[in-house]
């Protein structure tokens, strides 16, 4: 039977890779892009959800990392460094560990999900948590391998960005062509500048007639490209993207210019709101960080922004199981508190609410 190859092999076309690359893959792409009826309902657009929390390792760090990790042994590295919010980490030690060669992956200290922490740990990294922030380690990480013989497996790294474009080549080959928008998380701006540099190289094969308006989203609290300036001390509940200095913050203006797109900033108490939609109303559980795309669409179509109509792709990111303490709180912060019953039937059936 046929099994989805990994994006290498499936969008080779359009990847630098060639019979040289060994090519270190553990399946990623080719998730699902699920139609959200009740998020139309709530919002007017034709809504499509792109679950990249169903990638191998739980995000969409993996397409890329089957690029870096696969070039990096081609060029013969035996160690890969990363900094990390946790996703790339859990993504880089999976890589490495199955290509056979070392990670090194530095974390800030306390700041990253216990899922994602765990990941790296299982998969044999060498984990070192930073007494600092995302953007002190990606300092450190670029500093390390400009200076000893470890390959930087950062989104700065442009093969990262290579393979995680095969996100908007998939939209695109489900959806027929490019969505009228895209909404996506903002961190360090990669995935932004990924996609848009996915749908440019689609129509330019003539595969899509157009480009969506990219639009993305940072936290209220580390929202350094809404702002214009770096923030030196970021915060948000969203682990994922608490950076205040995005690697690809150049990069990604240029793409927010090329697709009339734009950038906005959200409230922690606005995506854990989405938070509780998708898991509840669409049945898609995502980390926090990832249910910022949906906070950005809400806020955009009510504030009128979004057509009726209008055919709209959420990525989300990271699967929930990464950090799914959120799910446990009500929506006003209290705990939600487990029903607890006897081993008998007639009490089970009344806690369901059955009259007897
Ligand atoms: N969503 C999730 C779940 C992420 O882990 C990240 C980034 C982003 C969105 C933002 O993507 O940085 O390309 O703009 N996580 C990185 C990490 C920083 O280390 O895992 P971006």
């Amino acid at each position: 039977a046929h099994q989805w190859r990994g994006v290498i092999r499936e969008y080779a076309d359009f990847l630098d890779v060639s019979d040289a690359t060994p090519v270190v893959t553990l399946g990623e792409g080719g998730t699902p892009l699920i139609p959200a009826p009740s998020l139309n309902a709530r919002t007017g657009a034709e809504v499509w959800v792109k679950f990249e929390g169903m990638n191998p390792t739980g995000s969409f760090k993996d397409r890329g990392m089957t690029m870096a990790v696969s070039k990096a042994v081609e060029h013969g590295a035996k160690v890969v460094v990363c900094a990390s919010t946790g996703n790339t980490s859990a993504s880089a030690a999976a890589y490495a560990t199955h290509a056979g060669i070392g990670a090194a992956v530095l974390v800030p200290e306390g700041k990253i999900a216990m899922g994602k922490l765990s990941q790296a740990v299982a998969s044999g990294a060498q984990l070192l948590q930073v007494q600092g922030n995302f953007d002190d380690c990606l300092r450190i990480a670029r500093d390390l391998s400009d200076r000893y013989p470890v390959h930087l497996v950062n989104s700065v790294n442009n093969d990262r960005i290579e393979g995680q474009k095969t996100g908007a080549f998939e939209v695109v080959d489900v959806l027929g062509d490019a969505p009228d928008f895209h909404f996506i998380p903002v961190g360090n701006a990669g995935n932004y500048t990924a996609y848009t540099r996915g749908y440019r190289e689609y129509a330019a094969a003539g595969r899509s007639t157009r480009l969506p308006r990219m639009l993305g989203f940072q936290a209220s609290g580390s929202a350094p490209i809404v702002r214009g300036e770096v923030v030196a001390q970021p915060e948000t509940i969203a682990s994922a993207i608490r950076i205040g200095n995005p690697a690809s913050w150049r990069q990604a203006l240029e793409a927010r210019d090329e697709t009339n797109g734009s950038f906005g900033a959200i409230s922690d108490e606005k995506i854990l709101e989405a938070h509780r939609i998708l898991s509840r109303d669409v049945g898609v559980f995502v980390e926090p960080a990832s249910a910022i795309s949906l906070a950005g669409l809400l806020e955009r179509a009510e504030a009128g922004q979004v057509p009726q109509g209008a055919k709209v792709v959420l990525t989300v990111t990271g699967h929930g199981l990464k950090d799914p303490q959120w799910a446990l709180k009500t929506a006003d912060g209290g705990d939600v508190q487990p029903t607890i019953v006897p081993v008998d039937a007639d009490e089970v059936a009344g806690a369901l609410g059955f009259n007897a």
